[in-house]
């Protein structure tokens, strides 16, 4: 069996190199520019590496009415979430289809070009109603969207810089090499799993449950945007570090991870989670209870109910489907309703909301919640963590 193929069957490139990146950079000093924040930068960036694929640019008006009212690009592909570049409406207004304009951050960096073929206003509503399935301002991923301009520019991009992290730099890797990677271990089939908490037990034995059925877990927490009372990245790498260690084979796990921002859409998200997971090589995706969910917006297994009415081959990588799992304290182990047959009562199940109250007393979760490692370094990351 040969390696997963990327989605659309080729792994987009669009970082230039060399005398075309010279070039280009020589050119963009003197286009007209729109700026972009962190989040654009990162969706540049992650069309430019193909962790997007096959998208090649900010969509355009006919990818993104297709995205949100079918969940199919203009050409009939599943894709689920809108990847769009929200410009000014006057500045927007000072543009042309056909005409080229640098990107730049808001640090003055020049992060690429598009070539722009479609400048078009949304209804922003309809989006929200469409892909968050609300359009309630209290629901993060909504009050992004609101936030941002109606008028959005599509077309192709072609990365010039790229972000450079903060942190961890050593577990940055493009689809390329995950790719790469994963063949040169030999590996077949590589199960992806998207986090944006520290990993506790419910997680683990999901992992190891697919690890089971498969040759290597790659363990793909997100790292770009997140709500402000989400664990911060950098001591939910802390704990990954320290979880892999402890807990996990060495030869059977890979940690990269996903520098892209939340949405919180979850069923269309978790169609979008499983996508990208594929272009970096994974086989199988993994999909649990309330899958990129937020608060109540979601039924606990709607994006499992959402993807299994997307036929096998249009999506392309094989999803796991887990329920709800909890410790039982009379099985003695990590369990689900399919393997357990005892009451709620004995189940363990802490809120996140509740562990942090935990943490901020310096008080260990339960080991049958959070491995004790896992634990002890959220607790030193205190000092990072949010109140709520
Ligand atoms: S998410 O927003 O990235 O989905 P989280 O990090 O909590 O949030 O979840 C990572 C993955 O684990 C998701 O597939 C989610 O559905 C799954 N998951 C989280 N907690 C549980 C649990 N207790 N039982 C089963 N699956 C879970």
């Amino acid at each position: 069996m040969s390696q997963i193929l990327p989605h659309g069957g080729k792994l987009v490139n669009r970082i230039a190199a060399g005398g075309q990146r010279e070039a280009l950079l020589a050119e963009a000093k003197v286009l007209k520019a729109i700026t972009i924040n962190t989040w654009a930068i990162s969706d540049l960036d992650l069309i430019g590496v193909g962790a997007f694929s096959p998208l090649e640019g900010f969509m355009n008006e006919a990818d993104y009415r297709s995205v949100v009212e079918s969940m199919r690009l203009a050409n009939g592909m599943v894709w689920s979430i809108p990847i769009t570049l929200a410009v000014d409406e006057a500045k927007a207004a000072s543009f042309t289809a056909g005409e080229r304009a640098a990107l730049i951050g808001e640090d003055g960096v020049i992060y690429g070009v598009i070539d722009i073929d479609s400048i078009y206003k949304v209804d922003q509503k309809l989006e929200a109603v469409n892909v968050f399935k609300t359009d309630d301002l209290a629901h993060p991923g909504v009050q992004k969207l609101m936030e941002r301009s109606a008028t959005y520019v599509g077309g192709a991009i072609t990365v010039l810089n790229r972000p450079q992290p903060e942190k961890f730099n050593e577990f940055y890797f493009d689809p390329s090499e995950t790719r790469r990677i994963f063949a040169e271990k030999g590996w077949k089939t590589v199960v992806g799993f998207q986090t944006r908490n520290p990993v506790h037990r419910a997680h683990e034995y999901i992992q190891k449950t697919a690890m089971e059925i498969v040759d290597a877990l790659f363990l793909n927490p997100l790292v770009g945007e997140t709500k402000s009372d989400d664990v911060p990245a950098n001591v939910r790498m802390k704990s990954y570090l320290a979880l892999l260690e402890n807990y996990y084979p060495k030869d059977r796990v890979f940690l990269g991870v996903f520098p892209a921002a939340m949405r919180y859409a979850g069923p269309r998200e978790a169609i979008f989670h499983a996508l990208v997971r594929k272009n970096y090589g994974c086989s199988h995706f993994i999909v649990g209870r309330d899958h990129a969910g937020v608060g109540d917006y979601y039924g606990t297994y709607e994006a499992q109910d959402l993807l299994k009415t997307i036929p096998a081959e249009d999506l392309g990588i094989t999803p796991l489907f887990f329920e709800h799992s909890f410790f039982c304290t009379k099985c003695g182990n990590m369990a689900t309703s399919k393997t357990c047959p005892h009451d709620k009562e004995h189940h363990l199940t802490l809120s996140g909301t509740k562990v942090r109250a935990l943490l901020r007393d310096g008080v260990c979760p339960p080991p049958e919640f959070s491995r004790p490692e896992v634990a002890k370094i959220l607790i030193e990351g205190m000092s990072e963590l949010p109140v709520g």
